[in-house]
């Protein structure tokens, strides 16, 4: 069976992320899509458990996508599943360089080799960074994350970038 992980922070997923999820689901038998945390993003908007809840929402009609949650170096939580390919989503130069780096460690510290992919072009510009800086400014989010989580995920950094004010 060919198996693939997925990694990101999904803070929160977005229609860039749903797009790369369908494209790995018909590549291959099983995509784990794995929440992790990203050092040089210290706090997240919403927790681990309510990533999983969102990408389990827009993901629930793919049967052979499964939403996990890793603590620690993505390498060995790759081995724990008996994962070879990592799949990274780039979008641009700058994403490629720093991908390119963690894929190197990733294939020295374990052997699993990294696998990158373009969204549509016209998800390109989409971020979780963008999609947090829109809703503060109480735009909604319609064509940027699925429509399914709009409201959810609007509301909820809406309140969030709020609450003292
Ligand atoms: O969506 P992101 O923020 O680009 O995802 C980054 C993530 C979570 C995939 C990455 O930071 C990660 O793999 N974190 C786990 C710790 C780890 O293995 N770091 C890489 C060392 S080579």
């Amino acid at each position: 069976m060919k198996k693939v992980i997925f990694p990101g922070t999904f803070d929160p997923p977005t229609l860039g992320h749903l797009d790369i999820i369908k494209k790995a689901a018909c590549l291959f038998d099983h995509v784990y899509v794995a929440i992790g945390n990203n050092i040089s993003k210290s706090q997240t908007a919403f927790s681990s458990d309510a990533r999983m809840q969102l990408l389990k929402t827009i993901t629930k009609t793919i049967p052979n996508v499964e939403v996990v949650i890793f603590q620690g170096l993505l390498i060995d939580f790759a081995k724990q599943l008996d994962v070879q390919i990592i799949l990274k989503a780039v979008r641009n130069a700058t994403d490629i360089d720093y991908e390119n780096l963690q894929a190197q460690l990733n294939r020295q510290m374990g052997g699993v080799e990294t696998l990158f992919m373009f969204s549509e072009e016209k998800f390109r510009l989409i971020s979780s960074t963008l999609v947090k800086e829109i809703a503060k400014y109480n735009k909604r989010l319609i064509a940027f994350v699925p429509s399914e989580i709009e409201e959810a995920v609007f509301k909820h950094l809406f309140i969030q970038f709020h609450k003292d004010d």
